[in-house]
């Protein structure tokens, strides 16, 4: 509107019926009323930057085709992609995958129809730029007015990872009570089994078949007599006895095992100094160690073969040296080093190998326990475990045992069994057990009385206290 041109001011007011004064005055105001609202809105969109910059989050704006107009730079760091390569260029259909995108797809359609029925938040797991799944919390709204829409997206993959291993802890937990639970009965079931054995060997003449099946049958009992002991190791629950153990002889006997189950692809490279003594350690802890260590490296060499070596040697470890790793002093030690030319780690996946249950394997082929309880193992007998790897290259890992001067105690002590015509009270609350004592004392010779109840033996004891030169019990 033009003021100068009085005809048109004049027709205005004639309309209005204002004064010029009065209309002039109404157009600067509503230029001012303008300026506050182009402020405003200034001020509500850097509001909207910062929240959208700023949230604990990803966030990104898409339109209804599903390309992504904005992101934030969380999200970047959720993608692994840029800005640039986001904004206008991908879709968030790029992201999702098979039944995941289907689903998203139909709640896309709903969203318009009839929102109510769309869940406005859910987890889904899309894959970053690396082809890595991550755990997100989705949040998507309609942006009111517009065809676009908002998301916010929260990456909650570590928190699941916690999660599950709290999970798989509390399992362990679970698993290891009814373990302890049954492993008494267990033990007593196993007891009578290996006892009848015996005693059937003890009827058999040697050479025969029998006597033969016999033996193996007393084989496999005494596995499952170790493997009773495993679980109740692994929960904990037993007792472990620390005894002066032969190093080498426990490497020597694992690689005998390992060696049977090498592929061809792997070649194995020993060097045991046998003099080297002894460890305070418990012999099938030791073992398992040694085993878990070259199934890691035989695993990692799988694909393409290799090269495992194994050494044992002594090291005197001086101040400079124990300074480096906590919990290491200087004295003796042995240091027992697997190698391997296998795949190796990345400074990542080194990071957590010795966590509970973390395994870059497939289900089936790893648990991720291994590492874990060498690591408990090794702690346990003031041992330090170190590992140096490569990826592509390969992986040594180091264990160091305080090397000590006893001798080692014989693990099986084959004795001559005694014998005798002294009189035994023998007693014992499971009748299998009783009546096996009393079946192989009376065959050394001996004259045997068995009770199942203690009350009933005590009895028989008070009153003819000269009838026995023995009294054997399980005092438990
Ligand atoms: N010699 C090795 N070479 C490469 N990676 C290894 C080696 N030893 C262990 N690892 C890594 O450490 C992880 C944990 O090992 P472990 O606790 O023994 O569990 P598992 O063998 O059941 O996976 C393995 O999944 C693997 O990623
Ligand atoms: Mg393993």
């Amino acid at each position: 509107m033009d003021r100068a041109n009085p005809t048109c001011a004049r027709g205005f007011r004639a309309m209005n019926n204002k004064t010029e004064k009065q209309y002039i005055q109404e157009l600067e105001a509503s230029e001012a009323n303008r300026k506050r609202a182009e402020e405003a809105l200034r001020e509500s969109e850097s509001l909207c930057n910062a929240i959208f910059e700023n949230m604990d989050g990803a966030m990104l704006i898409f339109d209804d085709d599903t390309t992504i107009l904005k992101v934030n730079a969380e999200a970047e760091k959720v993608s692994g992609y840029s800005k640039e390569e986001l904004e206008g260029k991908k879709s968030w259909t790029d992201f999702v995958r098979g039944e995941a995108l289907e689903k998203m797809r139909e709640f896309k359609k709903l969203r318009i129809v009839n929102p109510a029925v769309v869940p406005k938040n859910y987890e889904f797991k899309p894959a970053n730029r690396e082809g890595i799944t991550k755990d997100i919390a989705l949040t998507v709204a309609a942006i009111p007015g517009t065809k676009k829409f908002v998301a916010a997206l929260l990456d909650r993959t570590e928190r699941r990872r916690l999660e599950t291993q709290l999970q798989q802890a509390q399992k362990m937990e679970a698993i290891g009570t009814l373990a302890g639970g049954i492993t008494h009965d267990f033990n007593n079931i196993l007891g009578a089994i290996i006892g009848y054995t015996e005693l059937a060997l003890i009827e058999t003449e040697k050479g025969t078949k029998i006597r033969e099946y016999l033996e193996e049958a007393v084989r496999a009992e005494n596995r499952a007599k170790d493997l009773v002991h495993q679980i109740l190791t692994f929960s904990r629950q037993a007792a472990i006895e620390k005894k002066p153990v032969l190093i080498a002889s426990v490497i020597t006997e694992a690689l005998k095992l390992m060696k049977a189950s090498l592929p061809a692809t792997i070649d194995i490279k020993t060097h045991i100094e046998k003099e080297i003594g002894t460890v305070k350690a418990d012999f099938t802890q030791i073992h398992q160690v040694v085993m878990n260590l070259c199934s890691n490296a035989a695993q990692a060499m799988s694909e393409d073969g290799g090269t495992l070596e194994v050494s044992l040697t002594p090291l005197e470890v001086d101040s400079l040296f124990a300074d480096q790793y906590p919990g290491m002093h200087p004295g003796s030690y042995v240091r027992f080093t697997v190698s391997d030319t296998g795949c190796g780690m990345t400074a990542d996946v080194m990071e957590r190998i010795f966590d509970p249950y973390f395994t870059t394997k497939e289900k089936g082929e790893g648990t991720g326990l291994g590492l874990s309880m060498a690591h408990g193992i090794v702690g346990r007998y003031d041992g330090v475990i170190t590992v140096e790897s490569e990826p592509e290259r390969g992986t040594t890992f180091h264990v160091y045992l305080p090397r000590i001067s006893q001798e080692a105690e014989k693990r099986e002590i084959k004795r001559a069994l005694a014998t005798g015509c002294e009189r035994i009270l023998f007693v014992d609350d499971e009748p299998s057990l009783t009546d096996i004592g009393k079946q192989i004392l009376e065959h050394l010779g001996y004259q045997v009385t068995a009770r199942t109840s203690s009350t009933e033996a005590l009895e028989l004891f008070r009153s003819q206290p000269d009838q026995f030169d023995i009294v054997i019990t399980d005092m438990t």
